[in-house]
Formats: C-alpha cells, sequence, structure tokens
C-alpha cells in the first residue's frame, strides 16, 4: 500500500503535527507529509516541522483581500504538493467554500471538545467553566459550519471540580495525540465513508459496552 500524501495546516505550537509527525515516522501511520502549510510567520510549529524535514510553507492570511483569495492560494499549493488528505490542526482560521470544493470530505480538524458541546473558540476552558465531567476531543470532516461536520473519532476525558482551562487543555491535549494519527491512518487504508451526517468506518471494531463515568460509581454508597 502506498502512503497518503497529506499536508497539515498550523497556525500555533504544532504539538498535533508533532504527533503526527512522530507516528509517521515510527511506521505508525502511512501517511507522507508532503507539506505544512502555516499562515503565521514565526510560528513555533514551523520549527518542528523544520526539525522533523518536512516542507513548509508560510501563507500570511492578511496579505490577500479576501477568504477566498486566501483559500485559492492554499489550494494552488496543497494541488501542486499532490496532496489527498489536507489536516487542519491548530489552524486558527476559518474555510471558505473554495478550499472546501477542491477537498470535498478530505479535510479534517480537530477540536477540544466532545462535539456538539463547546464549539468555537476556548472550548477547554467552555468545560471548565460550565462544570462538566467528561470533556474531551473529536477529529471530524470540515464543512461549511465551524466545528460541525461528520465525527471520525472522539475521546472523552474525565474532570474534576478543582480543574482549571489549563489543566484541561494539558488533558484534552494528550488524548489528541493519540487519536489524531489513528483518524489519518483509517483514511490511509480507505476505510472512512461518509453518509449523510455520519460517518461510517468499514470494518470498525465493535465499541466495548463499558462506559467512562465521571466520577465514578462507588462501590457501596457512603453513610
Ligand atoms: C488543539 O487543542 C486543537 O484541538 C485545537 O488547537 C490546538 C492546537 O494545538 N484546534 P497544537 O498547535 O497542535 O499544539
Amino acid at each position: 500500500m502506498g502512503k497518503l500524501p497529506i499536508s497539515i495546516l498550523a497556525s500555533g505550537t504544532g504539538t498535533n503535527f508533532q504527533a503526527i509527525a512522530a507516528a509517521a515516522k515510527a511506521g505508525r501511520l502511512d501517511a507522507d507529509i508532503r507539506l505544512l502549510l502555516c499562515n503565521r510567520p514565526g510560528a513555533v510549529v514551523l520549527d518542528k516541522a523544520a526539525a522533523a524535514a518536512v516542507p513548509t510553507r508560510v501563507v500570511d492570511h492578511r496579505r490577500f483581500d479576501s477568504r477566498e483569495d486566501f483559500d485559492a492560494e492554499l489550494l494552488r499549493l496543497l494541488g501542486e504538493a499532490g496532496v489527498e488528505l489536507v489536516v487542519m490542526a491548530g489552524f486558527d482560521r476559518l474555510v471558505t467554500p473554495v478550499l472546501l470544493g477542491g477537498f470535498r470530505q478530505r479535510i479534517i480538524n480537530i477540536h477540544p471538545a466532545l462535539l456538539p458541546a463547546f464549539r468555537g473558540a476556548d472550548a477547554q476552558a467552555q468545560a471548565a467553566d460550565y462544570g462538566v465531567t467528561l470533556a474531551g476531543a473529536t477529529v471530524h470532516i470540515v464543512d461549511e459550519e465551524v466545528d460541525h461536520g461528520p465525527i471520525i473519532i472522539q475521546a472523552a476525558v474525565p474532570l474534576e471540580a478543582g480543574d482549571d482551562a489549563a489543566t484541561v487543555r494539558r488533558r484534552i491535549l494528550r488524548q489528541e495525540h493519540r487519536i489524531y494519527p489513528h483518524a489519518i491512518q483509517l483514511f490511509a487504508e480507505g476505510r472512512v465513508r461518509v453518509e449523510g451526517r455520519k460517518v461510517v468506518i468499514d470494518g470498525r471494531s465493535r465499541p466495548g459496552e463499558e462506559a467512562l463515568i465521571s466520577p465514578p460509581l462507588e462501590d457501596r454508597p457512603r453513610r
């Protein structure tokens, strides 16, 4: 099986980029990262890509008159690199139909919440403030609406009362680094199909019956 040519779109720290690059290097992910596209000159992710010997292009969105023009340039570079799957990992721009149209159901994103809860910015702080006892991360297909498209995989993360946005962010990020390479591997194996709002994964193993309950049930009620 050949490797799936992918591009990662990122704007910031790039820990997800790092996890994906490490998985590919270790042979756990059959993907070839052809290009790291970044819209922020000087972003930390650029150093990480250089260290991993991944080609980078900086496309500063401020140089473009419209989101559509910016997306058209991304589309051009992605085409040039022969990319088949676009992986948004901490990419802070909204995508337009220009990019979506070029990669129908082939753009994925990771969001640090159990969607559809806590869409938008600062999802981890939203979860901490709301007092949920299960937070998490979601990898989904990107569509016209923000944090909305069909869900590929989710990880649930237990929270407790004293958790703040920073601890929640750290705990979720650890799980992001596990599920994102796995989700990309499903594409590399050609196992992802979209049926309406749902993703069907061919040959998927059955989920366990065991629920993740938070706080855990106690053996005996306390008196
Ligand atoms: C992650 O929490 C991701 O879910 C969100 O942005 C953050 C990116 O982190 N979309 P990093 O740049 O991969 O470290």
